[in-house]
C-alpha cells in the first residue's frame, strides 16, 4: 500500500470543497428526506413526489422505495428538457472502430432518432413494461434506442455483445423478452462480430420474441428470417419524428441489467426510474464536477452497468456530451486512447484498471508523443487499482496535473458509492477514499460483528440509497437471500475492505466465489458449469489467481471422465468450449488436468486450497489433514499451470 497523499486542487466557484463534501454527507444522514427532496430538483418531474426515502433492510419490513408517488419521464429528462438550452450541442459523439470514423448526433438530432424510434417500437406492438433485448455494438443507434424504451415505458436488458448464444438466449428467455434489437454485425479491434447469426442462434430457443430489429452497422450478409426480422431503416421509413413521453411513476421498471453471482445462473438486477435517474444524475455531475461544454469519455461498454450510468443516462441527464468508443485501446495501435483525446479534445477521460495496466506496459512513449493537453480529470471504474497503476496514470497519462477519481461501485448500487469528489477529497493511491452523501459503509467480520475505526472486514451497506437495485427480476426472494440475509440489516456487497485511520476505504476484492477478469464479473460457479456440460468432463472447479494486466484471471482445474486422456489438444479445446459456452471473457486463463480435487470428508470442495495453488502460494496452504485424501494436493502441486 502507498502512503503518499496527493492533496486535492483547488476548483472553480462551482466545485465541491472539502467543507461542502462534508457538510452534505452529514445532512444526508441526518435528514435524508430533506436533503433528496432538494436534490430531486435535479430532475424534471411531470408529478411531483410527496414521499421520499421508504425503506428497511429488515426481513419483516423489507421494502427499498423511494419517490414513490412521483412521475417522470427518463427520456424527457435526459433529452428533451435540453433542447431550448443546448439543442445543436453535441450529445453524443461516436468514435467508430478506425481512428477518425466519427459521427456526431446534436441533443436536436437525438430526439429525433429517439422519437423515430420509439415509433417503431410502438408499431411493432412493444408497449409500457415490455421487455425488450439489445444486443449491439457501440454505435449511437444503441443510445438512441435505450431512451426509446424509456420513452415509451418499455424495460430493456442489454446483453454484452461479447456473450454467446446461449448466454443470451437465457438472458431473453429469464425475462421473456417480445422484441430483440440488434446490429448485423459489430467491429472491434479490426474484426467483425456476428451479432445477428448469434441472436439467430439464442432466439431459436426463445419462444417469447416476437420480432428481432436488425440495425445496419457492417453491411455484412445476414439471414433475416420472413415475418420475424425486420431492418430498423425499412421500418423507419414514414414513422413520426414526434413521440409523447409516458408518465412514469417513480418506481417503474426502467432496466434489467443481468450480471454474475456466486451461483450459477446470472442474476437480473432491476433498477427503477427515478432513484436511478437522480443517482446517475447527482454522481456524473458531482465526481467528476462536470462543466458546461466539457467533453467527456467512458470507455465503457453499453452491456455492462458503467455503460448505462456513464455513458448514456448520468452524462445526458446533465446536458454533457459524451464519446461512445467502439473499438479498443490498442487498435489500431496502442495510441489510440491518446490520439482520439487529442483529437476530440476530451477533457474527462473514466476507464479501467485493466486498460491502464495493458497501455503502462507498452512504454510511456505511446502517451507522451500525444498532447493531451485537453485533460482535465481522470477516473476509474470496475476493480481495485494497484498503487503503480494510479500513480503512472496520474503521471504520465495525466501529466500530474489531473485528480483521479477512483469509483467504487456495483451494478447492483446503480452509481457510484465511494470515491473521491476531485477538488475535496485528498487522493492516497489505490483508495476510493470517501463514500458520497446517502453512502452509509460499514465493516463487519465473518461473523457479523461490526468493526468500528480503523479496520479490515466486510464491506455492507446499513440503509438505502434512491439509485439501489430494487429486486431480482422475477426472484424477490432471492434478492433478500443473496443481499440481505449474510448480515441481517444490512446490504452485503460481497467486496472486502479496509478503512484506514483517516477513514479512507480500500477495496481489497470480492470475498465471495465472484473473480473480476478485467473490470468484467465473472461466477465461477457459472465457468465450472461450462466446463462439466463438456462430455469429457467429470468435475471441475474454477478459482482466481493474480494476473498482471486482467486483475484477475481464471484458473481451472478439471477432473476428465475416466478413460479420457489429459493432452495439450484437449486443454485447447476445453478453453474454446467455455468461450463457446459463455463467451471470450469466460475462457480459462489457465487449466489443469486434476485426477482428483481436495474435498472435505462430506465432499465438499476446498477452494481455498485451490486457490493457493492457483496463486502458487503453496508454502502456506493450512491444514490439509481434513480432506478426504490429502494426498490429492500434492499432486495438484506438482502439476499447477502457468497461465499463458
Ligand atoms: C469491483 C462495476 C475496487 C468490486 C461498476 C465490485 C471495484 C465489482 C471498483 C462490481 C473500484 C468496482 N475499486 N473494486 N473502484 N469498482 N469494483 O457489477 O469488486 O461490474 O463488487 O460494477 O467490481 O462490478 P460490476
Amino acid at each position: 500500500m502507498s502512503d503518499s497523499v496527493y492533496p486535492a486542487p483547488a476548483g472553480t466557484e462551482n466545485s465541491i470543497d472539502a467543507a461542502r463534501a462534508a457538510a452534505a454527507w452529514q445532512r444526508s444522514v441526518e435528514d435524508p428526506d430533506g436533503y433528496w427532496r432538494e436534490e430531486a430538483r435535479r430532475l424534471d418531474w411531470i408529478e411531483p413526489f410527496t414521499q421520499v426515502k421508504d425503506s428497511s433492510f429488515h426481513e419483516a419490513a423489507f421494502r427499498i422505495r423511494c419517490f414513490a408517488d412521483g412521475v417522470l419521464n427518463v427520456s424527457a429528462n435526459c433529452v428533451d428538457r435540453h433542447l431550448e438550452t443546448r439543442g445543436d450541442q453535441s450529445a453524443i459523439i461516436w468514435e467508430g472502430d478506425q481512428p477518425g470514423e466519427t459521427k456526431t448526433l446534436t441533443y436536436r438530432e437525438l430526439h429525433r432518432d429517439m422519437c423515430r424510434f420509439a415509433n417503431v417500437l410502438k408499431s411493432l406492438g412493444v408497449a409500457k413494461g415490455d421487455r425488450v433485448t439489445l444486443y449491439l455494438p457501440m454505435i449511437a443507434e444503441a443510445a438512441a434506442a435505450m431512451l426509446a424504451c424509456t420513452r415509451i415505458g418499455a424495460i430493456h436488458s442489454i446483453v454484452f455483445g461479447g456473450f454467446s448464444p446461449d448466454s443470451l438466449a437465457n438472458r431473453i428467455q429469464d425475462c421473456d423478452s417480445k422484441l430483440v434489437i440488434c446490429a448485423d454485425e459489430g467491429c472491434r479491434g479490426g474484426k467483425r462480430i456476428p451479432l445477428k447469426a448469434n441472436v439467430d442462434k439464442a432466439v431459436a430457443h426463445c419462444p417469447s420474441v416476437e420480432h428481432v430489429l436488425v440495425i445496419r452497422r457492417t453491411g455484412g450478409n445476414v439471414a433475416m428470417t420472413e415475418g420475424r426480422d425486420i431492418w430498423l431503416h425499412e421500418a423507419l421509413d414514414g414513422v413520426g419524428d414526434e413521440c409523447a413521453p409516458e408518465p412514469m411513476s417513480a418506481e417503474d421498471p426502467l432496466f434489467i441489467l443481468y450480471t454474475s453471482g456466486s451461483t450459477g445462473k446470472p442474476k437480473g438486477v432491476l433498477h427503477t426510474t427515478g432513484g436511478y435517474l437522480l443517482w446517475v444524475t447527482k454522481t456524473f455531475s458531482d465526481v467528476f464536477d462536470y462543466r458546461d461544454g466539457e467533453i467527456y469519455w467512458c470507455t465503457a461498454d453499453i452491456g455492462w452497468v458503467t455503460g448505462h450510468s456513464y455513458v448514456v443516462y448520468g452524462p445526458l441527464a446533465n446536458g454533457a456530451t459524451t464519446v461512445m468508443f467502439d473499438g479498443v485501446p490498442n487498435y489500431p495501435d496502442h495510441g489510440r486512447l491518446w490520439e482520439t483525446i487529442d483529437r476530440l479534445g476530451v477533457n474527462i477521460l473514466y476507464t479501467a484498471p485493466t486498460a491502464i495496466r495493458a497501455l503502462m506496459r507498452e512504454g510511456d512513449d505511446w502517451v507522451t508523443r500525444h498532447d493531451r493537453g485537453s485533460l482535465r480529470l481522470l477516473g476509474t471504474v470496475g476493480e481495485p487499482i494497484n498503487p503503480e497503476a494510479w500513480t503512472w496514470y496520474h503521471r504520465v497519462v495525466g501529466g500530474g496535473r489531473c485528480p483521479i477519481v477512483d469509483t467504487w461501485w456495483q451494478t447492483e448500487t446503480g452509481g457510484i458509492l465511494i470515491s473521491p469528489l476531485p477538488y475535496a477529497t485528498d487522493l492516497k493511491p489505490g483508495s476510493a477514499t470517501k463514500p458520497l452523501p446517502g453512502v452509509q459503509p460499514q465493516l463487519v467480520d465473518a461473523e457479523g460483528k461490526v468493526l468500528d475505526g480503523a479496520a479490515e472486514g466486510n464491506l455492507c451497506l446499513t440503509d438505502s440509497w434512491p439509485g439501489m437495485m430494487r429486486t431480482l427480476w422475477g426472484d424477490h426472494d432471492r434478492f433478500f437471500q443473496t443481499y440481505f440475509s449474510t448480515y441481517p440489516g444490512k446490504y452485503f456487497t460481497g467486496d472486502g475492505c479496509r478503512r484506514d485511520e483517516d477513514g479512507y476505504y480500500w477495496i481489497t476484492g470480492r470475498v465471495d466465489d465472484v473473480i473480476n477478469v478485467s473490470g468484467h464479473r465473472m461466477g465461477t460457479a457459472e465457468v465450472e458449469s461450462a466446463l462439466v456440460a463438456h462430455a469429457k468432463v467429470a468435475e471441475a472447479a474454477v478459482v482466481g489467481m493474480p494476473h498482471e494486466v486482467k486483475g484477475q484471471g481464471i484458473y481451472a482445474y478439471v477432473t476428465l471422465n475416466s478413460g479420457v486422456e489429459p493432452s495439450e489438444d484437449l486443454r485447447t479445446e476445453l478453453r474454446q468450449w467455455v468461450r463457446g459456452e459463455i463467451g471470450p471473457i469466460a475462457s480459462p486463463d489457465a487449466l489443469q488436468f486434476a485426477p482428483g480435487l481436495p474435498k472435505t470428508r462430506s465432499g465438499k470442495i476446498m477452494r481455498r486450497i485451490l486457490r493457493k495453488i492457483a496463486e502458487n502460494d503453496t508454502g502456506s496452504l493450512g491444514d490439509t489433514s481434513t480432506l478426504a485424501d490429502p494426498s490429492v494436493v500434492d499432486t495438484l502441486v506438482a502439476e499447477r499451470v502457468e497461465h499463458g
